[in-house]
């Protein structure tokens, strides 16, 4: 006697074959245990769907017209109830979008699952990288204060450095020469109508790949079958329990952060009066915080280009296949690793204090500040970055995948670095500063 009546049985029945519409019978023993990175990929995908349930009410009080943004968005916090709330989590929710989404990335980076069959779903994942940070800025100027006004101008501006079609392509997203109602009937429309059904597509068609390859990356277990088959449990309890407490997780978080923080709100758009300093958004800051350093070009085109081009690169680079799915597989990798985390941020540090320096002490005209930002700086750096990884290959005898993680994880602690000093640590002038200072 289990205690289960008809109905309950055929109400499991039910749900069971629900989920089963959507998921695999089985999944890998080995992809199930909680890691640090479990699920992120879950989580963004939580996180998107939260976005359009919020963006949606948000959508019914707001107008996309200059005049009228602003006081929408003040009738959306006084007078609508939960309005507030509703805002909030909108707002909360497009930033830790941007993180988890971030952190999905870093850990599919380092667990080399880049390669195929997984370069599909790689491919489609940068696709849902550029949507995510579009649908962030497109959503940027719609409350239409100073903050969103001067953000989005600055980030425009930065298109006018990119040689032959940045002008082009500014008058495009602007719709017109600046800012104003036809820029924000162009973003708001992008926001709510191609953001969110490119998301439908390119998410669907990177869940699709996921399955299409078998599942996530699994390191080969020691109770695997000889026939290199890995060991595979039911879906329905295992998988789905872990999913539900990870969306538990993510929406608790979320639900935390609205309540005890409110989105900012600053005064009404003045495109008359600049604020000093004028800041891009906290995810593109380490855009504008190379542009201190480098010259236009190589700031806002070189640099972007070449990252880019790594990033799509990447399933190119050979690999033994047994590297895939281990994070950082032996000592010497993680020792490599965690070393070149810590010189990033040193060397980072040091790079843009001593800029910062013959920036404010007019040494301009001396030539030496040309060793620490400009084109030799560029080419330093990227001699640097081939010495690394020789000395890691050479010297250290690291496996090529082991060392290619160092190097990777190098161009990560500056990337971030550079952004938490950009969005942190910059004040009037874009002199640094203490934050708030
Ligand atoms: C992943 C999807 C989305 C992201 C990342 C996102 C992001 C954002 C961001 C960053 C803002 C500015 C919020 C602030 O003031 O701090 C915003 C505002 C807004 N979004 Fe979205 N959004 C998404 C989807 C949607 C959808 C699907 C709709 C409607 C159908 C929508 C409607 C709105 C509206 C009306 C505003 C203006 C209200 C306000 O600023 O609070 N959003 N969005
Ligand atoms: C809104 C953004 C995204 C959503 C909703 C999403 C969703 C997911 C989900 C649910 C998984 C399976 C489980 C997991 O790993 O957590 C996954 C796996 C994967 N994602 Fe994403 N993802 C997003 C962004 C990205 C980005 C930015 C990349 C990389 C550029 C990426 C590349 C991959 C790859 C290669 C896999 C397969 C990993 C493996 O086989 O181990 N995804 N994604």
């Amino acid at each position: 006697m289990t205690g289960r009546t008809p109905q309950r049985t055929s109400r499991r029945r039910f749900l069971n074959n629900l989920i089963l519409h959507f998921r695999p019978t089985t999944v890998p023993a080995a992809t199930l245990p909680l890691t640090v990175s479990w699920g992120l990929g879950g989580m963004a995908a939580i996180l998107v769907l939260t976005q359009m349930v919020t963006g949606s009410l948000l959508n019914f009080i707001y107008e996309p017209v200059p005049s009228l943004a602003y006081p929408s968005i003040l009738i959306i916090h006084d007078d609508i109830v939960f309005g507030k709330l509703v805002r909030n989590l909108h707002h909360w929710g497009a930033n830790l979008l941007v993180i988890v989404a971030g952190l999905h990335m870093l850990r599919v980076i380092f667990t080399a699952a880049f390669y195929a069959p997984r370069h599909v779903t790689w491919y489609l994942g940068l696709g849902l990288m550029a949507l995510v940070l579009g649908a962030n800025f497109s959503g940027y100027l719609l409350p239409y204060d100073q903050l969103a006004y001067w953000a989005v101008t600055i980030c425009t501006g930065m298109l006018d450095y990119i040689p032959w079609l940045g002008p082009y392509l500014k008058a495009l997203i602007m719709a017109g020469e600046e800012i104003g109602p036809a820029a924000l009937k162009l973003f708001h429309t992008v926001h709510t109508t191609v953001v969110p059904a490119l998301f439908l597509f390119l998410m669907t068609y990177h869940f699709w790949r996921i399955r299409k390859a078998g599942g996530l990356v699994v390191p080969k277990q020691p109770e695997d079958p000889p026939t290199g088959t890995p060991l595979r449990v039911p879906t329905v309890p295992n998988l789905i329990v872990r999913e539900m407490a990870m969306t538990a997780v993510i929406l608790a978080v979320l639900l935390v952060l609205a309540v005890f923080f409110d989105a900012p709100l600053g005064e009404p758009a003045n495109p008359g009066l600049s604020p000093n300093p004028t800041k891009a958004p906290w995810y593109f800051a380490g855009l504008q915080e190379l542009l201190l350093h480098f010259p236009p070009v190589l700031a806002v085109t070189v640099i972007p280009f070449l990252a880019g081009l790594l990033l799509l690169a990447l399933p190119f680079a050979s690999q033994p296949n047994e590297a895939a799915s281990i994070w950082f597989g032996t000592r010497p990798d993680r020792i490599a690793a965690g070393a070149a985390a810590i010189g990033g941020v040193i060397v980072t540090l040091l790079w843009v204090f001593l800029n910062e320096y013959f920036r404010t002490e007019g040494w301009h005209a001396s030539g030496i500040h040309r060793v620490f930002s400009g084109e030799i700086a560029f080419g330093l750096g990227l001699a640097g970055l081939a010495g690394f990884f020789f000395i890691l290959r050479r010297r250290v005898d690291l496996s090529r995948h082991g060392a290619f993680q160092a190097v990777l994880m190098l161009l990560t602690s500056v990337f971030l670095t550079l952004t938490i000093i950009g969005a942190g640590f910059r004040g009037a002038g874009m002199r640094l500063t203490w934050p708030g200072g």
